[in-house]
């Protein structure tokens, strides 16, 4: 058997030009990282290159990657058709500042996928649902935002807040306290933030009653991707739609992660809920920085009328285009969730089948094509829950992991896998060899 710190000293002795690497970056980024997300310990390792399903790092080792950039690349890693679509429109030019005819093209496509009148492009997660949430004040005239506990939306300040508070600050579950993500935050701008809790329809009509025609919108992750996976409880999302109806806040779909992933069309088939606001970027921008979010016309009209500002040097540009008009038209088409979709489950079902054997108090959970093995006994049904398990447990395996070279979700306890088009049954079937090895020494 060994130990964590035996599986540390491993990691140290296997990823020495990586930590050199390492070491010359902390002197030029904090924390030697260009997003806080992809830092930890002991120290991140350095990548190479990647093709498909696997990565290589700077020390020559070959990956099976499972996190597939926290979930972006549904594509998988430099696939040909992208490879081609972002060369080919690179050669014509990488920005205009005037429009173009691909950018149409790109909004037809999003408009008939995600069941939208019109869209507006944009670089980034956080710009979409920063966007989606101005154009839900400017058009109910509301200042408000109800946001889950647990509930990540980008990094602007409305929704930085009770993302991953502590325990000891959470107050009441039916109305939780509004915990700032970070120092730098306005408490004036956080006076227009509101929590509730996951799963918990009671909790969010005693909020919306509170504050009567003072909400503008309730934003959500359809499917919670920032504590693991953590889906709504049957008929949660129906009510949700109902509460918003009643109070005349807008649903805001936070699609950042579900969009293009979870279904085809994301998470409003596939859970039959209307949304009046869809946000969007990682797997519809093809590896490329591109977002979107849109609604019906009369929403969007607010930014005809230069009402909700909306505008950004990068929004459309034609290489993010030509990627996410290849990706969506070639790449993303409805025959590849049903695969992907099977290898998720059996991921799942592989790892459940696998704890038990060994008689380990954790749980895996599959949605679509993304899951995760929680470090607790039964699946967390919201953000309190979720802090309740055995996080010492999840390092331990995340570093056996990397030693065995599966990367097996994005870094840290609250991310999931990603099953791309790139996997295959025997990717699945290495990363449930080594899971195995693992259970068997962690039980
Ligand atoms: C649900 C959700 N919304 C928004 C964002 C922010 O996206 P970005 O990192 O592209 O700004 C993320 C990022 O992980 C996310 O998971």
């Amino acid at each position: 058997m060994t130990t964590h710190a035996e599986e540390l000293a491993r990691y140290r002795a296997r990823t020495r030009k990586s930590f050199a690497l390492f070491e010359r970056a902390q002197e030029v980024l904090p924390l030697g990282v260009s997003s806080n997300f992809r830092s930890f310990k002991p120290y991140p390792f350095f990548i190479e290159r990647a093709e498909g399903s696997r990565m290589w790092d700077r020390d020559g080792h070959e990956y099976v990657d499972f996190s597939m950039c926290f979930g972006a690349l549904m594509v998988g890693h430099a696939h040909p058709v992208l490879v081609k679509a972002i060369a080919g429109a690179a050669g014509r030019g990488t920005l205009y500042g005037m429009s173009h005819e691909p950018e149409v093209h790109a909004a037809e496509l999003l408009c008939e996928r995600f069941g939208l009148e019109q869209v507006r492009f944009t670089s980034s997660g956080s710009e979409s649902t920063m966007h989606a949430l101005r154009l839900a004040r400017t058009f109910t005239g509301r200042d408000k935002v109800l946001k889950f506990e647990g509930a990540y939306h980008g990094g602007h300040d409305t929704v930085l807040a009770s993302v991953k508070p502590a325990a000891s600050k959470v107050g009441d579950a039916r109305r939780p306290q509004v915990v700032p993500q970070s120092e730098g935050i306005p408490a004036l701008t956080l006076e227009n933030t509101l929590v509730a809790t996951w799963n918990d329809p009671k909790g969010v009509r005693e909020i919306l009653e509170a504050h009567r025609d003072e909400v503008a919108a309730v934003i959500v992750e359809p499917v919670m991707m920032n504590i693991g996976v953590v889906p709504p409880r049957d008929g949660f999302l129906q009510e949700l739609r109902s509460l918003c109806d009643e109070s005349g806040a807008l649903l805001v779909f936070d699609e950042v992660k579900t969009g293009a992933k979870l279904a085809w069309g994301g998470a409003q088939p596939y859970f039959g809920v209307k949304a009046d606001i869809v946000c969007l970027a990682k797997a519809i921008g093809g590896g490329l920085p591109l977002g979107a979010f849109g609604g019906r016309r009369e929403l969007m009209d607010e930014i005809a009328a230069s009402r909700s500002f909306h505008a950004g040097t990068y929004a459309s540009n034609p290489l993010g285009i030509a990627a996410c008009t290849a990706a969506l038209e070639q790449v993303l088409v409805p025959a590849v969730y049903e695969k992907a979709t099977a290898l998720g489950d059996a991921l799942a079902a592989g790892h459940n089948e696998i704890l038990r054997k060994h008689g380990l108090d954790a749980c895996a959970v599959n949605v679509g094509v993304n899951g995760t093995v929680f470090w607790r006994k039964t699946p967390p049904t919201n953000y309190r829950e979720w802090l309740e398990q055995d996080v010492e447990a999840f390092w331990r395996y995340w570093h056996m992991c990397l030693n065995r070279d599966v990367i097996p979700q994005a870094q840290s306890y609250d991310e999931q896998w990603t099953v791309s088009v790139a996997h295959t049954q025997q990717d699945v079937e290495r990363m449930l060899e080594v899971f195995d090895e693992i259970a068997r020494e962690m039980a």
